[in-house]
């Protein structure tokens, strides 16, 4: 074979892996072989320079570094979206397109709304000429060298029939979990940090030296046609499979529905999916579907009537950093907190953030009276991302959280450790100090845990302050007199208190575990003891070589284990929950690895959509160990169907069959 047919043969062979790794997300090849392949196309190349050619994937890595950028005259300007914000704004745009069109409903096409950069693409003749920024919409610059380093752009159009000419429009973003490897990068060589996506993307795509760019992780979505000489389809919907044809990445959220329903009706679901989804976006995109419809409505000034970006709340805002207060955790843990000038943000007014530790002070240099930028996404604790350096009262210096709080416990006065391995202060008080009482009641009483319903912060901090109750045993010794004692508690809300308390004297051994607050072990290790040791007494006398035996426990949580139960103090509590005249809590006890007559053995579990907590591999595995099936799909033999958030077919159609469909708390109680 001669070596410009190798050098051919290798160029498209390679791409092909690029694209199933990078667009299709199927990776095709082990990396080493693929390394192979790339290091003989660039021997053969250097070797024959003359083999060289525009679109060979060796091109990606980045050419010498440009003077500066060129300008680039958009032939079709590149136009920006209206906003909506509420729903009538979305209803008032329907009304306008079926006015406009003069029909009943009309057919959209829907995607998400990427947080990105826009970016167009030219082709001509299959292969990637110029690549550019929107600039003022106008004019933008030439960042080709920069896009052809991004992995999923295609350098050439799949496929035999490639139009003469083709632009393309779309987003150039960085996928989280990309981002947070970035990061990490960063602190590794003690560089600044990205303050998001986002801006990650828009500082890599900016880089005059393209190798540079080549190592950040920038990623390409299509979302427009801008120009193109192929004959094109009817819809939009269409076009974007047209596009996925020749090889662009497009949105896997995307969708058609019909009429306002179905507008607010995907709204609400890649509202819901927001922060599972791979990448940041600030919305969605409605777009009549016709193309011929969307030509008939046009533009007004500079948005076409024909599309709308309907807006979520944003997660990021700006505030200022008022003051920092020192919360003692469960374990003694001291987190700095900020108070923020109240601020809207991820659809809540927000009034405190977390900073985590110093260290995070000192690395974002956080400092009071800063401007800060704070982020909210979904049910997260709000977060500090950065502070606005240029906003800092000359007056303000760092923050040490030793000195703001004179070297002792905030709440107890106890003295403060910081462990060696361990980035936190901590307050050596342990029982004797109330803030870690009041945790260590909050978590007992907590959901996951022995699921007190309504013994919330407010009346903990009551009952603690008055010394009403000391430790977990407490509660179950409160009767209505002892409530009364708490003024503004009314008698009703006081028996709804006791009758929770009462009710959650019937639990599982798991949640007792996880209930009593042991350090380092959550659910699933809690879950993990349970099962593997079958009662409580057989925990309690395990030494730390026995714990070890439990899967995923190591020697730091057998060691945590097995210093809390070596203290008498928590063996008293114990004791006293467990006692029928006290406490009275108990559960069923089973035997250890209770696989024959587990509930669940021999049972058929179909799993769909995302689990909170557990992972799909998680989930079968556990269902496994307790001698349960996972089958792939529903049928009137399945007993449960296990379903999570974005949940599609299989849980329709375990709905029409009138199956059992459970949530992930309801598995892991199940197989308890
Ligand atoms: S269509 C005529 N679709 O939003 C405008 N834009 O505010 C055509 N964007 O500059 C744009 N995701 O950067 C479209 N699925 C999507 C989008 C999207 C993000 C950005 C784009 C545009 C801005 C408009």
């Amino acid at each position: 074979m001669s070596a410009a047919s190798r050098a051919s043969d290798l160029r498209a062979e390679i791409e092909r892996h690029n694209r199933a790794y990078y667009v299709l997300d199927q990776p095709t090849l082990p990396d080493a072989e693929y390394d192979r392949l790339f290091k003989e196309l660039q021997a053969l190349e250097s070797e024959h320079p003359e083999l060289l050619t525009m679109d060979s994937p060796t091109q990606r890595v980045g050419g010498a570094p440009l003077p500066a950028f060129g300008q680039v005259a958009h032939r079709v300007p590149m136009l920006s979206l209206n906003n909506a914000f509420a729903e009538e704004e979305a209803a008032a745009f329907d009304r306008r397109c079926r006015e406009g069109l003069d029909v009943a409903e009309i057919e959209y096409a829907v995607e998400p709304k990427f947080d990105g950069l826009a970016v167009t693409l030219i082709y001509e003749n299959g292969l990637f000429v110029q690549g550019a920024t929107r600039g003022d919409g106008n004019t933008g610059e030439d960042v080709t060298q920069n896009l052809r380093t991004v992995k999923n752009i295609p350098l050439r159009l799949v496929g035999e029939e490639v139009p003469l000419r083709l632009e393309v429009r779309g987003e150039v973003l960085i996928l989280r979990r990309d981002f947070e490897r970035l990061n990490a990068q960063q602190r590794a060589v003690a560089a600044k940090e990205f303050v998001n996506p986002r801006n990650a993307a828009a500082g890599s795509l900016r880089q005059l030296d393209p190798r540079i760019s080549a190592q950040r992780p920038l990623c390409f979505f299509a979302y427009a046609v801008a120009e193109t000489t192929h004959q094109a389809p009817a819809s939009h919907d269409a076009l974007m499979s047209q596009l996925a044809a020749w090889g662009f990445p497009v949105a896997r959220e995307r969708d058609v529905v019909h009429g306002l329903t179905g507008l607010l009706g995907y709204y609400a679901r890649i509202g819901a999916a927001r922060g599972q989804l791979p990448y940041d976006i600030d919305g969605v995109v409605y777009k009549v579907n016709r193309l011929a419809d969307q030509e008939r409505l046009g533009f007004i000034s500079r948005a076409p009537r024909f599309a709308i970006a309907h807006k979520f709340p944003a997660q990021e805002a700006t505030t200022r950093l008022l003051a920092i207060e020192v919360q003692v955790g469960r374990t003694g843990a001291l987190t700095p907190v900020a108070r923020l000038e109240p601020v809207f943000v991820g659809g809540v007014t927000v009034t405190n953030a977390t900073l985590h530790n110093q260290d995070e002070i000192d690395r974002k240099d956080v400092r009071i009276g800063d401007t800060v930028i704070v982020r909210r996404a979904g049910d997260v604790i709000p977060e500090i991302v950065a502070v606005v350096p240029d906003s800092r009262p000359p007056s303000s210096g760092r923050y040490d959280l030793l000195e703001a709080i004179g070297h002792a416990c905030p709440v107890c006065r106890s003295k403060v450790e910081r462990l060696d391995d361990e980035v936190v202060l901590r307050c050596t008080g342990g029982l004797y100090c109330p803030a870690q009482r009041k945790r260590a009641l909050l978590h007992f009483a907590s959901r996951r845990a022995m699921d007190i319903e309504g013994l919330g912060e407010k009346l903990v901090d009551q009952l603690v302050d008055q010394r009403l109750v000391d430790t977990p045993a407490d509660l179950y010794r409160l009767d209505l007199a002892a409530l009364a004692n708490l003024g503004r508690m009314a008698e009703k809300s006081a028996a709804n208190l006791l009758e929770a308390i009462r009710h959650s004297r019937s639990t599982t051994l798991a949640r007792f575990v996880f209930a009593l607050g042991i350090r380092n072990v959550g659910e699933s290790t809690a879950r993990d003891l349970a099962r593997h040791f079958g009662s409580l007494d057989a925990i309690l006398g395990a030494d730390e070589e026995a714990l070890l035996r439990v899967a995923d426990v190591g020697p730091v949580v057998a060691k945590a284990i097995h210093g809390f139960f070596a203290e008498p103090h928590n063996m008293a509590i114990i004791a006293q929950l467990r006692d029928p005249q006290l406490g009275g809590v108990h559960w069923r006890e089973g035997e250890a690895l209770p696989m024959a007559n587990s509930t669940i053995a021999g049972k058929t579990f179909v799993l769909t959509g995302t689990l909170p907590n557990l992972t799909r591999e998680r989930a079968k595995e556990l269902i496994a160990s307790l001698g349960g099936k996972v089958a792939g799909s529903v049928s009137r033999k399945t007993d449960y169907v296990v379903a999570g958030a974005e949940a599609g077919s299989k849980l329709e159609k375990a709905q029409q069959l009138g199956l059992s469909v459970i949530n992930e708390t309801q598995l892991l109680d199940l197989l308890t």
